[in-house]
């Protein structure tokens, strides 16, 4: 795991929403315990959910807002810089340096507070839909998921499963082929365009069954983005919507997931999206989890391919070059 870039990949923890001034929140991220304090200001620093003394869990201990103590012996730590205060076993004594906490990157996006605890961080996922359409979004989760986060960015960008998994929604026998579509690596990115796929549901808002045209991104390797717009006669552009999920691992094999939609009407209920996703997203976990092996199979020779899944290769080759070990079968 020394080297895998993974480190340097930056991960939602927290709903921007929840983490109010005053506040803590502990998560768990690539094998790892961490927390995110925000100060009584709205300051927000994350550092390992450690004592530096010996090795407690911090976040069993006491926040007022401004101090974080540990529940082991005591120890004070200032909630915006992470500098030792006090130890109660020696009063009188000023706390050398080091005994202070170390925050790691944070920053605000999407609606999320996002995380890098490696040493070079890598952008965070493009997301334009988001931006586009300001206050338009609805973020949904995170859902825990027992699979690598490769396996679950590779389900989202595959449509022959649609009229399996999601039947009677994105797909319905017998219309089960997949037309060709286009793969490119565009700055760095994975771009798939020209998806098309003839779906009986295909979002809150759809009266009847009709094509649907997606694009697919992914310029972060456990996360995706989709756009899908529908076709004249379930209200075209109008009824378009966007969603980016992105799998934080917890550790290898247990991801918390995230999902955010975005959708051009700006008169839409977006609420109805949230419970349209969450039956989709169950349906998606259920068949996720029951994959093996659960790291995903980066040669080549390892699974039986066909045609429709032109996306799911490019993204093996995609991480490759990305140096992505963590959650495929490099790794295990
Ligand atoms: Fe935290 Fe001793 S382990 S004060
Ligand atoms: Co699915």
């Amino acid at each position: 795991m020394v080297g895998d870039r993974i480190f340097d990949e930056w991960f939602p923890v927290a709903d921007a929403a929840v983490v109010q001034p005053g506040t803590w929140h502990p998560f768990d991220l690539l094998d790892d315990r961490y927390v995110l304090v925000c100060d009584r200001l709205g300051a927000v620093m994350v550092t390992r959910d450690t004592c530096p003394h010996r090795g407690a869990q911090l976040s069993l201990g006491s926040f007022d807002g401004a101090t974080i103590q540990c529940p082991y012996h005591g120890w004070q730590f200032d909630g915006s810089t992470g500098q030792c205060n006090h130890r109660p076993a020696h009063p009188t004594q000023i706390p050398p340096d080091f005994a202070a906490l170390r925050p790691v990157p944070s920053q605000m996006a999407y609606g999320l507070w996002w995380v890098c605890v490696g040493g070079s961080p890598r952008n965070l996922p493009d997301f334009q839909a988001f931006t586009a359409h300001p206050g338009q979004s609805i973020a949904l989760g995170p859902k825990l998921v027992r699979s690598s986060g490769p396996r679950i960015v590779e389900n989202f960008l595959d449509m022959a499963h649609f009229p399996f998994v999601h039947a009677d929604y994105l797909g319905q026998v017998p219309f089960t082929e997949v037309p060709e579509y286009d793969v490119a690596v565009l700055d760095g990115a994975l771009a798939l365009t020209n998806c098309v796929f003839w779906q009986p549901n295909p979002g809150p808002t759809s009266t009847q069954g009709g094509n649907v045209t997606y694009k697919y991104g992914v310029s972060h390797p456990y996360a995706a983005n989709l756009t899908k717009i529908p076709n004249d006669d379930n209200g075209g552009e109008l009824a378009g919507f966007s969603i980016m999920i992105v799998a934080t691992p917890m550790s290898e094999l247990v991801c918390q997931v995230w999902n955010i939609t975005t959708v051009a009407d700006p008169s839409a209920d977006l609420a109805s999206y949230n419970e349209f996703q969450e039956i989709i997203f169950g349906q998606d976990t259920r068949t996720v989890e029951s994959q093996r092996p659960q790291r995903l199979p980066l040669d080549g020779r390892a699974e039986v391919h066909q045609r429709a899944d032109k996306a799911s290769l490019a993204y093996r080759k995609w991480l490759t070059h990305r140096g992505i070990r963590y959650g495929t079968s490099l790794n295990a």
